[in-house]
């Protein structure tokens, strides 16, 4: 059984080794690291799970990112990802527990569109699908069929662009005075 906790509760030291153990240390060098280079993730809706023990079992990060497209026009989005389990806690429901904790935290009336780089074997449930994302580019190598998108409405969706940090999220840091 699982007990989801916000991820801000989490030693940040646990976090890195639980990414260590679920990807290898050279995780950083991946593309989705590169897309969301400079933000930080979405305290909001990031979660951890913790087991019977309270041992860490598994996490879930979501990004601040954007499509920018050949305007140059940042279409803001949600970055679903890593989703990571400890390897001999795997097939056990964390992740799916995780994931539904996070896009269940998603506001639906006021929701952006998500997007991860994974498998649509396994996204597929929860709607996510490389139907949409054919003309999007990220900075650094990407298999197409494993760039997913997720949208109430895909009509809203850009159909070309680059993927990078959604820097105008700073200016939604929590503890930062309103202008
Ligand atoms: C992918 C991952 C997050 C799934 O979490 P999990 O706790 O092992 O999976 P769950 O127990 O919640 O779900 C099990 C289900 O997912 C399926 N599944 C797991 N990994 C899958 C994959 N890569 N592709 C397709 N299906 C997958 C299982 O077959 C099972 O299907 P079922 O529900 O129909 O029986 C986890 O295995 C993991 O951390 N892997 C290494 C890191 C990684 O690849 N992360 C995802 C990329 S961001």
């Amino acid at each position: 059984m699982a007990t989801l906790v916000p991820l801000s509760a989490i030693d940040p030291a646990l976090i890195d080794a639980l990414l260590d153990a679920a990807f290898g240390a050279d995780r950083h060098a991946r593309t989705a690291y590169r897309i969301r280079a400079g933000v930080d993730w979405l305290p909001g809706l990031s979660f951890a799970a913790l087991d019977d023990n309270d041992c860490l079992t598994g996490t879930i990060q979501v990004w601040p990112v954007a499509l920018t497209d050949a305007m140059g026009r940042a279409h803001p989005l949600l970055m679903v990802g890593p989703v990571a389990v400890m390897p001999q806690r795997q097939g056990e429901g964390f992740g799916k527990a995780l994931m539904a904790a996070a896009l269940g935290a998603v506001d639906p009336a006021a929701a952006l569109p998500q997007v991860l780089i994974g498998d649509d074997s396994y996204y597929g449930r929860w709607g996510f699908s490389a139907a949409h994302t054919g003309g999007w580019r990220c900075p650094g190598p990407w298999d197409r069929a494993r760039l997913l998108a997720r949208c109430g409405n895909p009509a809203v969706l850009p159909r070309a662009g680059l993927l990078g940090p959604w820097t105008g999220a700073a200016n939604l840091a929590p503890g930062r005075d309103a202008l």
